[in-house]
């Protein structure tokens, strides 16, 4: 079988701008961009004429078989990552979790051993979940030694992997002196718990109790909080599934203010809102139970304003399923819900739709969003997240005219439930190809277990350190500091 694929006669689109072009593939890699490329002999030919040619989608919010709240989301890394190519994305970047008191490189060797099966590529953030001096230690071996640029703070799941303001404080500086970036789960943990005890005590113990607990105020002050430490002490910050108004003025602000702040959101935020809570179909309101909650539709105009005026740079899923009966151990506690959603299929189409489709982001700010932001903000751009020479030949043919109806008939998720089911949306994936190999075609999934490669992402160096208000209030510290302050 050749190693070599001409992609003909489509618009290619990067982040930047968009252009009639070919693309032609040597083995992993672009090896030529341009037009009226020739074939080689025995090159494999896709004819792209009337579609779009993009990087591949990069998710960088994803759970596969992630332990949590008492069970295992049911998605793994190859169905996962099976999902992924059938709607475009080539990329996912997971969290792993160590338990509190557990180190984070005995659980960087499990989540790197699950990942074993992927047949598309993937990286891991790191969860800080306590602190201590080794944690401080192993944030270092993970960044030199293993490329690992991230690392992921529960403001929330309080007797679980929430973390308080000194650890966040800590390894906000830690994550500084590596060149790594800090990212939070924006709630404020106390205070969701105490809605909870008091909302389930009013006798409501139904999923509709648990948005009632978490409102935008309790992002709203996470998300600031999280903003203005990473600002004091200097490091950039990634906030992750904003939701809300509220988080989302936080950010804006932290940006205005110089400070380096990213803002993601989900695809499912930007088009379901809390009315799911209301149906009174159990299955289906529980099935909706992921944290932050659905908002009311006001939240998502303020989310796709966002997107557009740039307070959002990327747009995940958090992809992280669970399964009817796993749903049912909160059947009468909204508490003990499972919190999570699908979407890592989904996730393109329904931002082309209800983006593009209807002018509200241009192509090149979708391949932004969908792929190239997360690719520059995580450290892997240009290898990934652009079509250019020496690029990994991570590419989807994008059909724009393609309709498809979603829902758990047509999705390649192990769930049994789908939150955009019955969605019509126009366009979608015709051909995935990961580092030049196709994945889907024709509606056809071909994984191959195993072939996803583990990226590594190194620290940063310049841009990480170019705080403003870092500088007014910190000599610069030595890039590797050692000390460990408890
Ligand atoms: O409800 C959610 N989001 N579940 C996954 C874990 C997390 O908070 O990201
Ligand atoms: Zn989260
Ligand atoms: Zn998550």
């Amino acid at each position: 079988m050749s190693d070599t694929t001409l992609i003909r006669g489509g618009t290619i689109v990067t982040a930047e701008r968009e252009w009639r072009g070919d693309v032609l593939i040597a083995g992993e890699k672009v090896a030529a961009v341009g037009e009226g490329l020739q074939a080689p002999a025995g090159a494999k030919v896709i004819e792209a004429g009337g579609a779009y040619v993009m990087p591949g989608g990069i998710d960088p919010h994803v759970h596969m078989e992630l332990p949590f709240m008492g069970t295992v989301s049911v998605d793994d890394f190859l169905s996962g990552t099976a999902c992924a190519a059938a709607g475009g994305t080539t990329m996912i970047i997971d969290f792993c979790i160590p338990a509190p008191q557990q180190s984070m490189l005995e659980a960087y060797k499990v989540w790197r051993e699950r990942a074993r099966k992927a047949t598309a590529d993937y990286s891991f953030h790191m969860a800080v979940t306590w602190w201590g001096e080794q944690v401080f230690n192993e944030m270092g071996t993970l960044c030199r030694e293993h490329g690992v640029n991230s690392f992921k703070h529960f403001m929330a799941y309080k007797n679980a992997i929430m973390v308080d303001d000194a650890t966040l404080i800590a390894s906000f500086e830690r994550a500084r002196d590596l060149g790594a970036i800090c990212m939070v789960h924006a709630e404020n943990g106390d205070l969701v718990f105490r809605m909870q005890q008091e909302i389930f005590a009013r006798g409501i113990h139904g999923p509709e109790g648990h948005p009632l607990s978490r409102g935008p105020e309790v992002e709203g002050e996470a998300a600031n909080r999280a903003c203005q430490i990473a600002g004091v002490v200097g490091v950039p910050l990634y906030v992750v599934h904003t939701s809300c108004r509220q988080a989302m003025d936080a950010i804006a602000r932290a940006k205005l203010a110089g400070h380096r702040v990213f803002g993601e959101s989900l695809v499912q935020h930007l088009v379901i809102d809390d009315s799911v809570y209301r149906n009174t179909d159990w299955r289906s309101a529980a099935h909706h139970v992921m944290s932050p909650p659905f908002r009311a539709p006001d939240h998502q105009q303020a989310l796709w304003g966002g997107l557009q005026g740039g307070t959002i740079e990327v747009i995940g899923t958090d992809h992280c399923t669970f399964r009817t009966e796993q749903k049912a151990a909160g059947k009468s506690d909204f508490r003990k819900i499972p919190n999570g959603t699908g979407g890592l299929e989904e996730r393109m189409s329904v931002l082309w739709h209800h983006g593009v489709g209807t002018g509200r982001i241009t192509p090149c700010e979708f391949v932004a969003a969908t792929s190239a932001n997360a690719a520059r903000i995580f450290n892997i751009h240009p290898r990934k997240g652009t079509i250019a020479v020496g690029s990994d030949a991570d590419i989807v043919v994008w059909d724009p005219k393609a309709t498809r109806t979603l829902g758990v008939k047509h999705h390649h998720s192990r769930n049994d439930f789908n939150i955009f089911e019955g969605m019509q949306v126009t366009g979608a994936a015709a051909v995935t190809l990961s580092r030049g190999t196709i994945l889907w075609q024709d509606g056809k999934l071909q994984p191959r277990e195993g072939r996803g490669q583990y990226i590594e992402r190194p620290c940063f160096t310049d841009y990480a350190r170019s705080q403003t208000v870092r500088n007014k209030h910190f000599a610069p510290t030595a890039v590797e500091r050692q000390e460990f302050v408890p």
